[in-house]
């Protein structure tokens, strides 16, 4: 469980954290509180690493910040505005990597413009230098179980 922190910045806070609990309910136990009293702002630019040990809530924090999971109490604030749900002002790179096998390098990048129903014809370029930028030009057309997972 990760406790109370309690930092403050001088200017308003870009993601400010306040008295932030979750709780979930299991079969096994009815209460399980993996995040209590988590009090803590986080200003523009500033670079913040949560460290603990395994189970101590790290991904649940995580996961309530991008606003993938509801918290039991307290709340999380983005530029002011309540997180509430999933926004695309932020992005998380999961633990494991979240790649459609059945989809090649080039279009596991280009999913969102067509979820979004963007114009594809307008991303691609912006696709292939983002694979670039990771190393992967070149790779465009493999399958995620041909790439290097970089382990
Ligand atoms: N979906 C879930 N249902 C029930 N308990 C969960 C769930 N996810 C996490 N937990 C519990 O919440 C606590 C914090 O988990 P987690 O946030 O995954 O920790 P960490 O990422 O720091 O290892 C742990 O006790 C874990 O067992
Ligand atoms: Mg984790």
């Amino acid at each position: 469980m990760i406790g109370r922190h309690g930092r403050t910045s001088v200017s308003a806070p870009l993601i400010a954290i306040a008295d932030l609990e979750k709780t979930y309910a299991t079969r096994a136990r009815p209460r399980v509180q993996a995040l209590a009293a988590i009090t803590l702002d986080i200003a523009a630019g500033e670079f913040v690493t949560i460290v603990g040990q395994s189970g101590c809530g790290k991904t649940t924090l995580l996961k309530i910040l991008a606003g993938l999971l509801p918290c039991s109490g307290g709340r999380v604030t983005l530029r002011g505005a309540v997180v509430d749900g999933p926004s695309r002002d932020i992005g998380i790179v999961f633990q494991d990597p979240v790649l459609l096998p059945w989809r090649t390098a080039f279009d596991n990048v280009m999913l969102p413009v067509q979820v979004l129903r963007l114009d594809p014809a307008v991303h691609r370029d912006r696709a292939r230098r983002l694979l670039a930028l990771v190393g992967l030009a070149g790779f465009e057309d493999k399958y995620p179980h041909e790439l290097s997972g970089g382990r």
